[in-house]
């Protein structure tokens, strides 16, 4: 089974969905890993419960970026991870991870985008950001990580109709019931090879029935 390490920074709720899809058996993978930007949070709870090996690495604890990204790397590679799942992760991952690991990490992002992502767009200043735009469908999206901040190609997404009466902290939760969906959905294909990346284009091979 191929090892996925999990990146976090807060509750853990897109964790838990994922520790819960390997568990009833409709994710073959082992989560060799949680990597957390801070102490504290509940996903560190949730790892610890699970018997996942668990790690922090907050960059307030190195003086310089190129520390912070070296011990970053250092701590993914302890973990034996081959694929790597950004779950409500807010920091930034250094270069070297990323080109290490090209084409094998998913972020999951609560906005279809490229509408209200990138930087600062996270958690209820999404769903607020797409409310105060008026728009009237929003969602979650997989993606692939490259060097921007939520640039990279896109892996499925899911849309939802937004309600006169949807507040941000509303639209948070039914679309985080997209995200436990498409998060897991996303890891199996990629692990089973099913992804093809071509520039932005990803195609999905599908099962053979
Ligand atoms: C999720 O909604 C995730 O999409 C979002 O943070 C939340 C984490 O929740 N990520 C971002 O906003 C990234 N820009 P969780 O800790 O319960 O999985």
């Amino acid at each position: 089974m191929k090892n996925v390490c999990v990146l976090v920074s807060g509750g853990g709720s897109n964790l838990q969905s994922l520790i819960d899809h390997v568990q009833n058996g409709t994710l073959a993978v082992h989560l060799c890993g949680v990597i957390a930007s801070r102490d504290g949070v509940y996903a560190l709870e949730r790892a610890k419960q699970n018997g996942i090996p668990y790690q922090v690495v907050a960059r307030k604890d190195f003086a310089s970026k190129e520390a912070y990204n070296e011990a970053m790397l250092q701590a993914i590679e302890r973990t034996g991870a081959e694929y790597l799942v950004l779950a409500g992760f807010l920091s930034i991952l250094g270069e070297t991870v990323i080109h290490r690991y090209a084409n094998r990490i998913l972020n999951i992002h609560p906005a279809l985008l490229p509408s209200f992502g990138g930087k600062g767009y996270y958690g209820l200043k999404v769903h607020q950001a797409a409310l105060d735009y008026g728009v009237k469908v929003t969602g979650a999206t997989v993606h692939f990580v490259d060097e921007g901040t939520d640039t990279g190609p896109i892996v499925l997404q899911e849309s939802l109709a937004i309600a006169p009466e949807d507040t941000a902290e509303s639209l948070q939760q039914r679309v985080m019931e997209i995200e436990h969906r498409i998060l897991p959905r996303a890891v199996s294909l990629l692990v089973q090879g099913r992804l093809h990346v071509e520039g932005r284009h990803v195609s999905i091979e599908e099962e053979e029935r």
